[in-house]
């Protein structure tokens, strides 16, 4: 019988993994940076984390999730997002005390799951890299996670990128605009797909986000949001745009985007790229915003939060063809000739990785010449080669294999301490 992987899914084979390894390390140090830490939540949870926060009417809770019932009869869903866990976990391990410095800066890498088409960049299993503030509801913070997304994306050669914002305001903006959309669409409710008259009742704001092409044309002359924000709302909304301006990041008001969850208020953001990954379209990377009501949402005092989460699957489309640091270095291979090297071999590489070099030999008692042809496509540093004779004599040959300078040396001074022994062959 053959088997498959499940529709949607991919293996990350050995040869692709250094790269998942090097995006993943890459952001772990940045978000570092940031005084961000990692948390890890579970891959399910109860099915209500998402279909109460991710939004009644969106995509994700009608269509996408994947949720099942388990042999104790509770109703389960394999996450779709990240952040309703996180929030789900910030409110359960009552992190918004009073004792706990604010703002909580969270990140979390993993696997998520949707029920989607799959095609290039989509993906039914795909992974995000994602970052959640709370306690702090300071514009500055909002332009902080956004300047850290950008970062992230250019220490990768990102670079044509459009950081699209905008905001969805406060509950009064939010309550007047969805108004003003009711009465601009209403005329237009025969025309519009079958999932935009139901959301037309429900959650009209959904329906600028329609994938349908008719409901786009209709939604291009709605009202923008940006006319309907109060006072407040409307001042937050500039003091965003100008800490943006000077931290010298390039964006573009996108008064239409309100993005696929129904959790944000006020900032929300996607950075796009135009790849040739993607066929020159602008394709999202990254999205997030703020969501002041979610910690409350469930079941938590009400707690300010924000952040993003970034697609790996389609930053790694987009940088699959730069020539990026990822190869893992190999300090020293070991060539052993004769099999009676062998056991001398296995306690030369146990030795050194003791010692904190990457090390590795031959292990089919194979000819010197194929031996050294793998040493080099490794990219090892140095070879340390032991015959016959050198087993005898208690040597080997070391060899830097940048500069081709040779040295002979003993066993008992790599046993010793083979750094010393790197230091002077480079040294001469
Ligand atoms: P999202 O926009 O649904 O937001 O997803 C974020 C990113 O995940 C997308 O921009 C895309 O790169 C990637 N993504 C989503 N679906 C798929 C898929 N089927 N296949 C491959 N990649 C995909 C969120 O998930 C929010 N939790 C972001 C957030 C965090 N907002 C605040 N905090």
């Amino acid at each position: 019988m053959k088997y498959q992987k499940p529709k949607g899914t991919a293996d990350i084979m050995p040869d692709q993994s250094s790269k998942w390894q090097y995006v993943e390390e890459t952001a772990r140090k940045l978000f570092e940076k940031y005084c961000y830490q990692e948390v890890r939540t579970p891959i399910f949870e109860k099915f209500e984390v998402f279909s109460r926060t991710s939004g009644e009417t969106s995509d994700i809770v009608t269509k996408e999730m994947y949720d099942f019932y388990d042999k104790g009869d509770r109703h389960i869903t394999l996450r779709p997002e990240g952040t309703a866990g996180v929030v789900r976990a910030f409110v359960e391990n009552k992190l918004y005390g009073p004792e706990i410095q604010k703002p909580v800066k969270t990140y979390y890498m993993g696997p998520m799951f949707r029920y989607e088409r799959p095609q290039s960049g989509r993906l039914r299993e795909f992974h995000q890299i994602g970052v959640e503030a709370f306690g702090v509801d300071n514009p500055a913070l909002d332009v902080e996670v956004m300047a850290m997304a950008i970062n992230l994306l250019k220490q990768f050669g990102l670079t044509s990128l459009k950081l699209a914002v905008n905001t969805l305001g406060d509950d009064e903006s939010r309550q007047a605009y969805r108004q003003a959309l009711v009465d601009y669409l209403t005329p237009f409710e025969n025309e519009l797909s079958d999932d935009s008259k139901e959301r037309l009742k429900k959650n009209p704001l959904r329906i600028l986000d329609s994938k349908d092409s008719n409901d786009q044309k209709i939604v291009e002359k709605a009202p923008s949001i940006l006319d309907y924000l109060t006072p407040q709302a409307h001042a937050r909304f500039e003091t965003i745009k100008e800490l943006l301006s000077v931290l010298d990041i390039d964006y573009v008001v996108d008064s239409n985007m309100v993005r696929g969850l129904d959790y944000y208020n006020h900032t929300i953001f996607e950075i796009m790229s135009a790849d040739d990954a993607f066929g020159g379209k602008w394709t999202t990377i990254c999205a997030g915003g703020r969501y002041n009501k979610l910690v409350k949402e469930l079941g938590g005092p009400e707690t300010p939060g924000i952040g993003f989460g970034l697609g790996v699957e389609r930053l790694l489309l987009v940088i699959e063809n730069q020539s990026l640091p990822i190869a893992k270095k190999l300090d020293v291979y070991v060539v052993g000739i004769g099999e009676q090297t062998s056991t001398e071999s296995l306690k030369l590489v146990q030795t050194l990785r003791n010692q904190g070099f990457v090390a590795e030999r031959d292990y089919l008692d194979r000819k010197p010449k194929g031996q050294f042809k793998t040493a080099s496509k490794l990219a090892a540093q140095y070879t340390l080669t032991i015959g016959e004779s050198e087993l005898v004599e208690k040597t080997a040959n070391l060899k830097n294999m940048q500069t081709g300078t040779e040295k002979k040396v003993t066993l008992a001074d790599v046993y010793q301490d083979f750094a010393l022994l790197i230091n002077s062959i480079t040294e001469e």
